[in-house]
């Protein structure tokens, strides 16, 4: 793959909220599925902790946490639409047992350790949202996140800590304008 292969789809990567609740023909769950584990897997980690985690809700569980979140946010409109229009739901964990534990054993990072988890979680959310739009859905990314860790399913652990959802489906309509800030890159 070229350079310029790699970064097409990172700037193409757009916030869409205009979507209905279908995949892309000839994309299965079971790629969506795919790609999340390779990324979740393949994100450098601090001291290699591998904490990120991630689950994707669809069909009845996707649309019991979004009924959750609407009604626990007296109907925000986010929270509908996610729960009518979208197809499902990739929720980003981080498993703060391992940055407990990371914490006893290197005490002189102690503050720093949480950070690093917020800030490999950002890498696998990133990277999600470029794989699920190359794929050809939309997908906008949402912060309910205690309304979500309130509504999961049963058999999530205690120590992951919901950081984000990243809703997708397929798109029906364009992202906004975007207008971008002058930030040049300089060399020295
Ligand atoms: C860390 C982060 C947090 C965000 N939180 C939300 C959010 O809670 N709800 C939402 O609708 N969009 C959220 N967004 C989307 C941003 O508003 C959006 O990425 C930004 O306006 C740029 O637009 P673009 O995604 O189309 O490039 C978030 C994006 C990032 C990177």
């Amino acid at each position: 793959m070229s350079y310029s292969q790699y970064l097409k789809p990172i700037s193409e990567r757009r916030t869409i909220y205009n979507l209905k609740p279908e995949l892309p023909s000839g994309i299965s769950i079971d790629t969506v599925q795919a790609a999340i584990q390779t990324i979740v897997r393949d994100v450098p980690t601090h001291f290699n902790c591998q904490l990120n985690r991630a689950i994707i809700l669809t069909g009845d569980a996707h649309k019991k946490v979004w009924d959750s979140v609407a009604k626990a946010t007296n109907g925000a409109r986010r929270a509908i639409a996610e729960r009518d229009e979208t197809f499902g739901t990739v929720v980003f964990f981080v498993d703060e047992a391992v940055t407990r534990k990371l914490q006893n054993e290197y005490p002189a990072h102690h503050d720093l350790l949480p950070l690093f988890g917020e800030q490999v979680s950002g890498a696998a959310q990133v990277q999600s949202w470029v794989a699920v739009e190359s794929m050809g859905m939309g997908a906008n990314l949402q912060h309910f996140n205690q309304f979500v860790q309130d509504a999961l399913p049963a058999d999530i652990p205690k120590s992951w800590v919901v950081k984000s959802q990243l809703c997708f489906g397929l798109p029906t309509g364009q992202a906004d304008v975007k207008e971008y800030v002058e930030n040049p890159v300089k060399v020295y």
